[in-house]
């Protein structure tokens, strides 16, 4: 059994598959910039932080066909999804697994070839604080990749903090709203890297998503920045609808739908960092 921490948001695998075409294309572009490892006389050991539901993780085998690939999360509803989808051997010859991990705990058990996360460590406070311990944990040429949302200065997110700090809210959902902020800015991030011996490239980028149907924004958070919010709501249905419904004439006012659909700006921030060989 994978063990359940009662702070966290729960997850909904189905709700953040939904747009999964444009949640997948930042981690190709993020493994793209990976340099190749140094020794190819054995298979890699690779390590996805914040795995979610396994198919980003499943791609990482297209890269390193006979690589063991272990992706670790928090969620139980998102390792159960991965473990049903896309545990066992790879079409390559690897292996893919799946384990419960806090990334605020998680430390290398073994030498690891590349550590890679995908949207994952905005949840997790002082993260840039184990880069030490994980660059540590990698082989010699072994890289630290990861990308993560830089948008929540955006309406979209702007806006749900403070819809939850409002009178109505804020005894219920005050403090959900921003949870998932530990950001550093690309600069920063590029800095601690470097410091600690990295060879190390950082950018942003900001994707132009045009989504499709009705609501599509909300129907993007739902999946991800709403989780707190949902989970602390939970148990009154009532209070969800209401708190939904504010919460999407804000978006429709901030993200009106245009001829081909609704635009929706996303900018997020990558780090590749290779330790010396
Ligand atoms: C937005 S999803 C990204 C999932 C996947 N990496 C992807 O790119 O599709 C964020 C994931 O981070 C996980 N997560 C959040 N906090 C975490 C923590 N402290 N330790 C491990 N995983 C965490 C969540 O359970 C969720 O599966």
């Amino acid at each position: 059994m994978h063990s359940v921490d009662s702070a966290a948001p729960t997850w909904d695998p189905q709700q953040y598959l939904r747009h999964s075409g444009h949640r997948t294309r930042p981690f190709l572009d993020l493994l793209a910039r990976i340099p190749h490892l140094p020794d190819r006389r054995r298979p890699a050991r690779i390590a996805d932080i914040g795995c979610g539901p396994g198919n980003v993780t499943a791609l990482i085998a297209d890269r390193w066909p006979d690589a063991h690939i272990t992706g670790f999360d928090l969620s139980p509803e998102m390792l159960e999804r991965a473990d049903k989808d896309w545990a066992g051997t790879t079409a390559g010859g690897g292996w893919l697994d799946f384990r419960p991990a806090d990334a605020a705990h998680w430390t290398p058990d073994e030498p690891y070839d590349v550590i890679v996360s995908n949207a994952a460590l905005q949840w997790v406070p002082n993260h840039p604080e184990s880069f030490a311990v994980w660059i540590d944990g990698l082989r010699p040429g072994g890289t630290l990749a990861f990308q993560v949302p830089g948008n929540f200065t955006s309406p979209s997110h702007a806006l749900l903090g403070e819809l939850c700090e409002t009178p109505e809210w804020r005894d219920r959902v005050g403090d959900q709203g921003r949870r998932y902020v530990h950001i550093l800015e690309p600069a920063d991030y590029l800095q601690r890297l470097t410091d600690l011996g990295c060879e190390t490239d950082v950018w942003e980028t900001t994707y132009i998503q045009l989504l499709q149907g009705e609501d599509p924004v909300l129907d993007w958070v739902k999946g991800t920045a709403l989780r707190p919010v949902l989970t602390a709501l939970r148990d009154d249905a009532e209070a969800t609808e209401a708190f939904l419904a504010q919460y999407r004439d804000l978006l429709r006012a901030a993200y009106p739908p245009g001829p081909h659909g609704t635009a929706f700006p996303f900018r997020r921030i990558f780090a590749v960092a290779r330790k010396g060989a």
